[in-house]
């Protein structure tokens, strides 16, 4: 889809209604997911595909229970059970508590997608010590945390064949970021450096228990929360100077991915960042010149 002002609003057509159809449900038949941030964005979406790709979903949000619910009514049309976790993922009781209503309702978790993330921009003389705590607090303790507690439970049950061929499976929601220095970002893309390393960190640790832990780095796509990157014609426009593929990407491409990668089809990847951004890691800027 070319950049032209018309297009900036639509998503490409290929992915409207009947997408359903790309996922098959015994993909990830008889999993339990938990999806942190996932009333949202990139999380939802991610939620939505785990369940039409079999699985049942702990749908966690911070505060918007409204949009939350909207989540469980779309896993319930999949025909999956759904149930809804609020916490604050930087807070470490409220981790312990979420991840015990999960286990208390679906028996165990096999995929933790840790995905809540947020964005608090300024440059580098103007960013509080606040703007900075909050991004990394959410954007890597988080992560952190509900790492360790997926991985605690992964280790107590051990791998169940029936289910899974591995012990469990971790998706961490990076960035390009995590590689791609950001300026006016600078707390975000820290924390982003930081998934990185605590992601392999874990894979290089857990691999021995058979549990695969692994990134998903989008680029630009189409959320709320870089909204201002591509509602107007002009905003669009200069994005795809970025983008070699010519286009923004969708909340559900990361959805398919995810599901691809928590399944056994997957069971030999881990410790892998995936970059899925139209080609944004391809350094555009040097397509001439250099
Ligand atoms: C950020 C987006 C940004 C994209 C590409 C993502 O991690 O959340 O706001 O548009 O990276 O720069």
């Amino acid at each position: 889809m070319p950049a032209t002002s018309s297009t900036h609003l639509q998503a490409a057509t290929w992915l409207s209604p009947g997408r359903s159809k790309r996922l098959t449900p015994d993909l990830l038949s008889g999993q339990k997911a938990l999806v942190t941030g996932a009333s949202s964005g990139i999380g939802k979406a991610i939620a939505i595909a785990l369940a039409e790709a079999g699985a049942d979903v702990a749908v966690n949000f911070p505060a918007s229970e409204a949009e939350a619910h909207e989540v469980v009514a779309q896993i319930s049309r999949a025909g999956r059970k759904a149930i809804l976790v609020q916490a604050d993922v930087s807070q470490e009781e409220q981790v312990l508590e979420m991840f015990d209503r999960v286990i208390s309702a679906f028996g165990t978790i096999d995929i933790l997608i840790n995905n809540a993330g947020i964005q608090r921009d300024a440059s580098i003389d103007e960013m509080t010590l606040a703007q900075w705590n909050s991004v990394i607090s959410t954007n890597l303790t988080g992560q952190f945390l509900c790492a360790r507690e997926a991985i605690r439970e992964f280790k107590r049950r051990g791998v169940v064949s029936d289910i899974s061929i591995s012990a469990g499976k971790i998706i961490c929601v990076s960035s390009v970021h995590e590689v791609i220095p950001w300026a006016g970002h600078v707390n975000y893309a820290a924390s982003k450096g930081g998934v990185m390393l605590l992601m392999k960190s874990i894979a290089q640790e857990v691999a021995p228990l058979k549990i695969r832990v692994n990134s998903i780095c989008p680029g630009a796509i189409r959320t709320p929360l870089n909204r201002s990157a591509w509602d107007v014609p002009e905003a669009y426009d200069s994005l795809m100077a970025l983008v070699p593929y010519n286009r923004i990407g969708e909340p559900d491409e990361i959805g398919w991915l995810a599901a691809f990668l928590a399944s056994d089809l997957a069971d030999y990847i881990t410790g892998t960042s995936i970059y899925i951004d139209g080609g944004m890691m391809l350094y555009p800027g040097f397509e001439s010149g250099g």
